[in-house]
Protein backbone atom coordinates (compact mmCIF):
# COMPACT_ATOMS: atom_id res chain seq x y z
CA UNK A 1 0.00 0.00 0.00
CA UNK A 2 0.81 3.41 -1.10
CA UNK A 3 0.04 6.45 0.72
CA UNK A 4 1.01 10.07 -0.86
CA UNK A 5 0.43 13.56 0.98
CA UNK A 6 -0.63 16.07 -0.58
CA UNK A 7 0.03 19.93 0.72
CA UNK A 8 -2.64 22.35 -0.91
CA UNK A 9 -5.18 24.80 0.29
CA UNK A 10 -6.52 21.37 1.42
CA UNK A 11 -3.90 18.78 2.72
CA UNK A 12 -4.63 15.03 2.29
CA UNK A 13 -3.92 11.97 1.64
CA UNK A 14 -4.13 9.52 -1.61
CA UNK A 15 -3.99 5.84 -0.51
CA UNK A 16 -2.88 3.42 -3.20
CA UNK A 17 -3.89 -0.10 -2.81
CA UNK A 18 -5.81 -3.46 -2.26
CA UNK A 19 -9.61 -4.35 -0.97
CA UNK A 20 -9.40 -0.52 0.12
CA UNK A 21 -13.25 0.07 -0.63
CA UNK A 22 -14.84 -2.62 2.19
CA UNK A 23 -12.78 -0.14 4.88
CA UNK A 24 -13.76 2.83 3.06
CA UNK A 25 -15.71 3.97 6.51
CA UNK A 26 -12.32 3.75 8.25
CA UNK A 27 -10.34 5.20 6.36
CA UNK A 28 -12.96 8.28 5.65
CA UNK A 29 -13.37 8.48 9.65
CA UNK A 30 -9.11 8.69 9.99
CA UNK A 31 -9.71 11.33 7.03
CA UNK A 32 -12.41 13.25 8.83
CA UNK A 33 -10.44 12.73 12.13
CA UNK A 34 -13.56 11.35 13.57
CA UNK A 35 -13.54 8.58 15.98
CA UNK A 36 -13.83 5.39 14.75
CA UNK A 37 -16.78 3.18 15.28
CA UNK A 38 -19.39 5.05 16.86
CA UNK A 39 -22.55 6.67 15.24
CA UNK A 40 -21.85 9.93 13.25
CA UNK A 41 -24.04 12.76 12.71
CA UNK A 42 -22.61 13.08 8.74
CA UNK A 43 -24.81 11.71 5.98
CA UNK A 44 -22.43 10.64 2.69
CA UNK A 45 -24.45 10.86 -0.28
CA UNK A 46 -22.60 8.15 -2.57
CA UNK A 47 -22.42 9.79 -6.19
CA UNK A 48 -21.99 6.96 -9.03
CA UNK A 49 -23.13 5.77 -12.41
CA UNK A 50 -25.01 3.18 -13.69
CA UNK A 51 -22.14 1.06 -14.61
CA UNK A 52 -20.00 1.44 -11.05
CA UNK A 53 -22.70 1.23 -8.35
CA UNK A 54 -23.72 -1.98 -9.17
CA UNK A 55 -20.25 -3.22 -9.07
CA UNK A 56 -19.15 -1.71 -6.09
CA UNK A 57 -21.58 0.59 -4.68
CA UNK A 58 -23.31 -1.63 -1.68
CA UNK A 59 -19.98 -2.78 -0.86
CA UNK A 60 -18.57 0.90 -0.03
CA UNK A 61 -22.21 1.59 1.43
CA UNK A 62 -21.62 -1.13 3.63
CA UNK A 63 -18.32 -0.18 4.78
CA UNK A 64 -19.87 3.25 6.21
CA UNK A 65 -22.62 2.01 7.59
CA UNK A 66 -20.37 -0.53 9.18
CA UNK A 67 -18.77 2.96 10.88
CA UNK A 68 -21.68 4.81 12.03
CA UNK A 69 -22.35 7.39 8.77
CA UNK A 70 -26.09 7.20 7.10
CA UNK A 71 -26.03 7.25 3.45
CA UNK A 72 -27.88 8.40 0.34
CA UNK A 73 -27.27 7.40 -3.36
CA UNK A 74 -27.23 9.26 -6.44
CA UNK A 75 -26.55 7.58 -9.50
CA UNK A 76 -27.00 8.65 -12.77
CA UNK A 77 -25.76 7.61 -16.55
CA UNK A 78 -22.93 6.48 -17.40
CA UNK A 79 -20.59 8.85 -19.92
CA UNK A 80 -19.16 11.94 -20.79
CA UNK A 81 -22.83 13.69 -21.66
CA UNK A 82 -23.74 13.26 -18.27
CA UNK A 83 -20.95 15.62 -17.00
CA UNK A 84 -23.44 18.10 -17.44
CA UNK A 85 -25.65 21.12 -16.03
CA UNK A 86 -28.54 19.09 -15.99
CA UNK A 87 -26.87 16.25 -13.98
CA UNK A 88 -25.55 18.83 -11.89
CA UNK A 89 -28.71 20.24 -11.24
CA UNK A 90 -30.12 16.97 -10.22
CA UNK A 91 -27.88 16.08 -8.00
CA UNK A 92 -28.22 19.41 -6.56
CA UNK A 93 -31.92 19.14 -6.39
CA UNK A 94 -31.61 15.94 -4.93
CA UNK A 95 -29.52 16.74 -1.75
CA UNK A 96 -31.59 19.88 -0.89
CA UNK A 97 -34.53 17.57 -1.05
CA UNK A 98 -32.70 14.93 0.99
CA UNK A 99 -32.14 18.13 3.73
CA UNK A 100 -28.18 17.20 3.26
CA UNK A 101 -26.48 19.71 5.58
CA UNK A 102 -23.14 21.62 5.37
CA UNK A 103 -21.34 19.17 7.86
CA UNK A 104 -22.43 15.62 5.44
CA UNK A 105 -20.00 15.19 2.51
CA UNK A 106 -20.20 13.36 -0.86
CA UNK A 107 -18.46 10.73 -1.65
CA UNK A 108 -17.44 10.63 -5.72
CA UNK A 109 -17.45 6.66 -6.83
CA UNK A 110 -16.35 6.44 -10.35
CA UNK A 111 -14.28 7.69 -12.90
CA UNK A 112 -13.37 11.09 -13.91
CA UNK A 113 -16.68 11.70 -15.04
CA UNK A 114 -18.47 11.07 -11.32
CA UNK A 115 -15.81 12.69 -9.15
CA UNK A 116 -15.52 16.45 -11.97
CA UNK A 117 -19.65 16.87 -11.26
CA UNK A 118 -19.35 15.19 -7.70
CA UNK A 119 -16.60 17.50 -6.71
CA UNK A 120 -18.29 20.67 -8.13
CA UNK A 121 -21.57 19.94 -6.39
CA UNK A 122 -19.24 19.55 -2.94
CA UNK A 123 -17.94 22.59 -4.05
CA UNK A 124 -20.52 24.09 -4.73
CA UNK A 125 -23.06 22.77 -2.46
CA UNK A 126 -24.26 25.17 0.45
CA UNK A 127 -21.25 26.88 -0.14
CA UNK A 128 -18.49 23.66 -0.04
CA UNK A 129 -19.08 20.45 1.98
CA UNK A 130 -16.44 17.56 2.18
CA UNK A 131 -16.02 15.78 -0.19
CA UNK A 132 -13.84 12.21 -0.57
CA UNK A 133 -12.33 10.17 -4.11
CA UNK A 134 -12.95 6.68 -4.77
CA UNK A 135 -11.68 6.78 -8.27
CA UNK A 136 -12.34 3.56 -9.87
CA UNK A 137 -10.88 4.00 -13.76
CA UNK A 138 -7.12 3.83 -14.15
CA UNK A 139 -7.29 7.51 -15.88
CA UNK A 140 -9.49 9.19 -11.98
CA UNK A 141 -6.57 7.19 -10.44
CA UNK A 142 -3.70 8.72 -11.84
CA UNK A 143 -4.92 11.74 -13.07
CA UNK A 144 -8.60 13.29 -12.31
CA UNK A 145 -9.11 12.38 -8.55
CA UNK A 146 -6.28 13.89 -7.37
CA UNK A 147 -5.44 18.00 -7.74
CA UNK A 148 -8.95 19.31 -6.88
CA UNK A 149 -10.06 20.06 -10.46
CA UNK A 150 -14.20 20.12 -10.57
CA UNK A 151 -15.96 20.54 -14.00
CA UNK A 152 -19.04 20.12 -15.59
CA UNK A 153 -19.27 20.97 -19.31
CA UNK A 154 -21.35 22.95 -21.78
CA UNK A 155 -22.64 21.78 -24.79
CA UNK A 156 -20.30 24.98 -26.74
CA UNK A 157 -17.39 23.56 -24.04
CA UNK A 158 -15.38 20.84 -22.16
CA UNK A 159 -15.19 21.87 -18.17
CA UNK A 160 -16.33 25.52 -18.90
CA UNK A 161 -18.02 25.48 -15.27
CA UNK A 162 -15.76 24.23 -12.47
CA UNK A 163 -13.80 25.29 -9.42
CA UNK A 164 -10.43 24.24 -7.76
CA UNK A 165 -12.15 22.04 -4.43
CA UNK A 166 -9.59 19.37 -3.07
CA UNK A 167 -11.20 15.95 -1.83
CA UNK A 168 -10.70 14.95 2.05
CA UNK A 169 -8.93 12.01 0.90
CA UNK A 170 -8.48 9.93 -2.60
CA UNK A 171 -9.15 6.37 -1.94
CA UNK A 172 -7.74 4.34 -4.88
CA UNK A 173 -8.39 0.75 -4.86
CA UNK A 174 -6.69 -1.03 -7.74
CA UNK A 175 -9.19 -3.97 -7.03
CA UNK A 176 -11.48 -2.40 -8.98
CA UNK A 177 -9.84 -1.74 -12.03
CA UNK A 178 -10.21 -5.52 -12.85
CA UNK A 179 -13.49 -4.81 -14.22
CA UNK A 180 -12.70 -1.86 -16.62
CA UNK A 181 -13.75 -2.48 -20.27
CA UNK A 182 -10.16 -2.85 -22.49
CA UNK A 183 -10.72 0.80 -23.70
CA UNK A 184 -10.89 2.46 -20.32
CA UNK A 185 -7.55 0.67 -19.70
CA UNK A 186 -6.13 2.31 -22.88
CA UNK A 187 -7.25 5.46 -22.08
CA UNK A 188 -5.84 5.36 -18.29
CA UNK A 189 -2.43 4.78 -19.91
CA UNK A 190 -2.98 7.65 -22.41
CA UNK A 191 -2.89 10.07 -19.12
CA UNK A 192 0.31 7.88 -17.50
CA UNK A 193 2.15 8.13 -20.75
CA UNK A 194 1.65 11.45 -21.03
CA UNK A 195 3.27 12.08 -17.22
CA UNK A 196 6.21 9.58 -19.02
CA UNK A 197 6.89 12.39 -21.84
CA UNK A 198 6.10 15.53 -19.36
CA UNK A 199 8.57 13.99 -16.73
CA UNK A 200 10.72 10.81 -17.11
CA UNK A 201 12.16 8.63 -20.10
CA UNK A 202 12.93 6.08 -17.08
CA UNK A 203 9.66 5.73 -16.48
CA UNK A 204 8.67 5.41 -20.09
CA UNK A 205 10.56 3.07 -20.56
CA UNK A 206 9.94 1.01 -17.70
CA UNK A 207 5.92 1.50 -19.62
CA UNK A 208 7.68 0.09 -22.49
CA UNK A 209 9.30 -2.95 -20.45
CA UNK A 210 6.28 -4.22 -18.53
CA UNK A 211 2.70 -3.81 -19.22
CA UNK A 212 0.93 -0.79 -16.80
CA UNK A 213 -1.83 -3.79 -15.60
CA UNK A 214 1.41 -5.77 -14.32
CA UNK A 215 2.46 -2.94 -11.94
CA UNK A 216 -0.53 -0.95 -10.99
CA UNK A 217 0.48 0.20 -7.51
CA UNK A 218 4.15 1.33 -9.01
CA UNK A 219 2.87 3.55 -11.64
CA UNK A 220 -0.29 5.01 -10.10
CA UNK A 221 2.13 5.79 -7.25
CA UNK A 222 4.66 7.12 -9.82
CA UNK A 223 1.90 9.54 -11.74
CA UNK A 224 0.44 10.76 -8.10
CA UNK A 225 4.13 11.64 -7.05
CA UNK A 226 4.18 13.73 -10.36
CA UNK A 227 0.92 15.00 -10.45
CA UNK A 228 1.48 16.25 -6.72
CA UNK A 229 4.23 17.83 -7.34
CA UNK A 230 2.47 19.87 -10.18
CA UNK A 231 -0.15 21.11 -7.84
CA UNK A 232 1.68 21.84 -4.70
CA UNK A 233 3.52 24.35 -6.79
CA UNK A 234 0.89 25.76 -9.20
CA UNK A 235 -2.68 25.10 -7.38
CA UNK A 236 -4.97 27.39 -9.62
CA UNK A 237 -3.21 26.19 -13.03
CA UNK A 238 -1.68 29.53 -13.75
CA UNK A 239 1.95 28.31 -14.55
CA UNK A 240 3.38 24.92 -14.10
CA UNK A 241 0.08 22.77 -13.78
CA UNK A 242 -0.36 23.82 -17.51
CA UNK A 243 2.27 21.50 -18.65
CA UNK A 244 -0.39 18.80 -17.52
CA UNK A 245 -2.55 19.75 -20.31
CA UNK A 246 0.10 17.95 -22.88
CA UNK A 247 -1.93 16.69 -25.47
CA UNK A 248 -5.16 18.30 -24.37
CA UNK A 249 -5.10 21.24 -26.22
CA UNK A 250 -6.20 19.21 -29.37
CA UNK A 251 -7.45 16.41 -27.08
CA UNK A 252 -10.24 18.53 -26.20
CA UNK A 253 -11.27 19.77 -29.71
CA UNK A 254 -11.29 16.07 -30.44
CA UNK A 255 -13.97 15.49 -28.61
CA UNK A 256 -15.77 18.50 -28.73
CA UNK A 257 -15.78 18.02 -32.28
CA UNK A 258 -17.11 14.28 -31.83
CA UNK A 259 -19.55 15.03 -29.39
CA UNK A 260 -17.72 13.36 -26.65
CA UNK A 261 -18.28 10.01 -28.94
CA UNK A 262 -14.75 9.62 -28.64
CA UNK A 263 -13.12 8.76 -25.23
CA UNK A 264 -11.32 11.65 -23.16
CA UNK A 265 -8.00 9.47 -23.03
CA UNK A 266 -8.12 8.57 -26.77
CA UNK A 267 -8.87 12.14 -27.63
CA UNK A 268 -5.28 12.91 -25.27
CA UNK A 269 -3.58 10.20 -27.20
CA UNK A 270 -4.34 11.88 -30.74
CA UNK A 271 -3.51 14.95 -29.43
CA UNK A 272 -0.01 14.26 -27.95
CA UNK A 273 0.44 12.31 -31.37
CA UNK A 274 -0.20 15.58 -33.29
CA UNK A 275 1.36 17.43 -30.90
CA UNK A 276 4.66 15.37 -31.35
CA UNK A 277 4.44 15.13 -35.19
CA UNK A 278 4.49 18.96 -35.81
CA UNK A 279 7.04 19.61 -33.00
CA UNK A 280 9.41 17.19 -35.23
CA UNK A 281 8.23 19.06 -38.82
CA UNK A 282 9.28 22.00 -36.97
CA UNK A 283 12.71 20.81 -35.92
CA UNK A 284 11.61 20.87 -31.83
CA UNK A 285 11.91 17.43 -30.88
CA UNK A 286 14.17 14.80 -33.16
CA UNK A 287 12.22 12.65 -35.66
CA UNK A 288 13.45 9.79 -33.11
CA UNK A 289 11.09 10.73 -29.98
CA UNK A 290 8.29 11.87 -32.65
CA UNK A 291 8.54 7.75 -33.20
CA UNK A 292 9.19 6.87 -30.02
CA UNK A 293 5.88 8.35 -28.74
CA UNK A 294 3.90 6.96 -31.77
CA UNK A 295 5.19 3.07 -31.07
CA UNK A 296 4.13 3.54 -27.36
CA UNK A 297 0.49 4.67 -28.27
CA UNK A 298 0.52 1.66 -30.32
CA UNK A 299 1.84 -0.36 -27.64
CA UNK A 300 -1.51 0.53 -25.45
CA UNK A 301 -4.21 0.18 -28.24
CA UNK A 302 -4.69 4.16 -28.67
CA UNK A 303 -5.58 5.97 -31.33
CA UNK A 304 -3.63 8.68 -33.18
CA UNK A 305 -5.42 9.87 -35.88
CA UNK A 306 -7.56 13.04 -35.89
CA UNK A 307 -10.25 12.75 -39.04
CA UNK A 308 -11.34 16.39 -37.95
CA UNK A 309 -10.31 19.38 -40.30
CA UNK A 310 -8.33 21.70 -39.63
CA UNK A 311 -11.10 24.87 -39.46
CA UNK A 312 -13.36 22.66 -37.32
CA UNK A 313 -10.51 22.16 -34.45
CA UNK A 314 -9.37 24.92 -34.79
CA UNK A 315 -13.23 26.30 -34.08
CA UNK A 316 -13.45 24.36 -30.93
CA UNK A 317 -10.33 25.32 -29.60
CA UNK A 318 -11.11 28.76 -29.90
CA UNK A 319 -13.25 28.29 -26.47
CA UNK A 320 -10.33 26.22 -24.55
CA UNK A 321 -9.37 27.56 -21.34
CA UNK A 322 -5.99 27.59 -22.29
CA UNK A 323 -6.74 30.17 -25.09
CA UNK A 324 -6.29 33.41 -23.37
CA UNK A 325 -8.05 35.27 -26.40
CA UNK A 326 -4.94 35.94 -28.84
CA UNK A 327 -2.04 33.15 -27.14
CA UNK A 328 -2.47 29.52 -26.28
CA UNK A 329 -0.17 27.66 -24.14
CA UNK A 330 0.72 24.85 -25.90
CA UNK A 331 2.65 22.03 -24.08
CA UNK A 332 5.42 21.20 -27.30
CA UNK A 333 7.49 17.59 -26.34
CA UNK A 334 11.10 18.49 -27.00
CA UNK A 335 12.28 15.15 -26.26
CA UNK A 336 11.34 12.68 -23.75
CA UNK A 337 10.80 13.52 -20.07
CA UNK A 338 10.64 17.29 -21.35
CA UNK A 339 8.71 19.67 -22.80
CA UNK A 340 7.84 23.20 -23.03
CA UNK A 341 4.98 25.51 -22.57
CA UNK A 342 4.57 27.67 -25.72
CA UNK A 343 2.73 30.64 -26.22
CA UNK A 344 1.58 30.49 -29.68
CA UNK A 345 -0.39 33.05 -31.12
CA UNK A 346 -3.99 31.23 -31.44
CA UNK A 347 -4.34 31.71 -35.57
CA UNK A 348 -0.98 29.63 -35.62
CA UNK A 349 -2.70 27.03 -33.65
CA UNK A 350 -3.90 26.13 -37.76
CA UNK A 351 -0.13 25.41 -38.54
CA UNK A 352 0.30 23.19 -35.48
CA UNK A 353 -2.41 21.33 -37.16
CA UNK A 354 -0.95 20.79 -40.30
CA UNK A 355 2.23 19.64 -39.32
CA UNK A 356 0.54 17.08 -37.34
CA UNK A 357 -0.96 15.19 -39.87
CA UNK A 358 -4.98 16.88 -39.52
CA UNK A 359 -5.85 17.46 -43.07
CA UNK A 360 -7.55 21.07 -44.05
P1 LIG B 1 -15.70 7.87 -17.00
O1 LIG B 1 -15.87 8.39 -15.65
O2 LIG B 1 -16.76 8.15 -18.01
O3 LIG B 1 -15.50 6.30 -16.91
C1 LIG B 1 -15.31 5.56 -18.08
C2 LIG B 1 -16.32 4.41 -18.20
O4 LIG B 1 -15.90 3.35 -17.35
C3 LIG B 1 -17.74 4.74 -17.77
O5 LIG B 1 -18.64 4.10 -18.65
C4 LIG B 1 -17.85 4.15 -16.38
O6 LIG B 1 -19.15 3.80 -16.06
C5 LIG B 1 -16.97 2.95 -16.51
N1 LIG B 1 -16.33 2.47 -15.27
C6 LIG B 1 -15.75 3.23 -14.32
N2 LIG B 1 -15.13 2.46 -13.43
C7 LIG B 1 -15.36 1.18 -13.80
C8 LIG B 1 -14.96 -0.07 -13.27
N3 LIG B 1 -14.15 -0.16 -12.23
N4 LIG B 1 -15.39 -1.18 -13.89
C9 LIG B 1 -16.18 -1.10 -15.01
N5 LIG B 1 -16.54 0.05 -15.57
C10 LIG B 1 -16.13 1.18 -14.97
O7 LIG B 1 -14.35 8.38 -17.68
P2 LIG B 1 -12.86 8.56 -17.16
O8 LIG B 1 -12.02 8.19 -18.31
O9 LIG B 1 -12.62 7.94 -15.85
O10 LIG B 1 -12.77 10.14 -16.93
C11 LIG B 1 -12.88 11.04 -18.00
C12 LIG B 1 -13.31 12.36 -17.44
O11 LIG B 1 -12.31 12.84 -16.53
C13 LIG B 1 -13.46 13.45 -18.49
O12 LIG B 1 -14.63 14.16 -18.26
C14 LIG B 1 -12.25 14.33 -18.27
O13 LIG B 1 -12.50 15.66 -18.66
C15 LIG B 1 -12.06 14.20 -16.80
N6 LIG B 1 -10.69 14.50 -16.33
C16 LIG B 1 -10.58 15.32 -15.29
C17 LIG B 1 -9.34 15.61 -14.78
C18 LIG B 1 -9.20 16.48 -13.58
O14 LIG B 1 -8.08 16.85 -13.23
N7 LIG B 1 -10.28 16.79 -12.89
C19 LIG B 1 -8.20 15.03 -15.35
C20 LIG B 1 -8.36 14.18 -16.42
C21 LIG B 1 -9.63 13.91 -16.91
N1 LIG C 1 -5.59 17.07 -15.55
C1 LIG C 1 -4.93 18.34 -15.56
C2 LIG C 1 -4.79 18.96 -14.22
O1 LIG C 1 -5.20 18.41 -13.23
O2 LIG C 1 -4.27 20.03 -14.14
Amino acid sequence: MEKIPVYASTDYEVIIGNGLIDEAGNYIAAALKLEQGTEKKITAVIVSDDNVFPLYGERVKKALNEQGFKTLEFVFTHGERSKSLETYGKLLEFMCESHVKRSDMIVALGGGVVGDLAGFAAATYQRGIDFIQVPTTLLAAVDSSVGGKTAVDLVSGKNQVGAFYQPRLVLCDIDTLSTLPPEEYACGCGEIIKYAILESEEFFDELLEKPVSEQYEHVIATCVNIKKHYVENDEFDTGLRMKLNLGHTFGHAVETCSGYTILHGQAVAKGMAAVTLAASEMGLCSKETAARVLEILDRYDLPKDISFGVEEMYNAMLVDKKNSGTVTNLIVPMAIGNCRIMKIPTEKLKGWLEEGGVEG
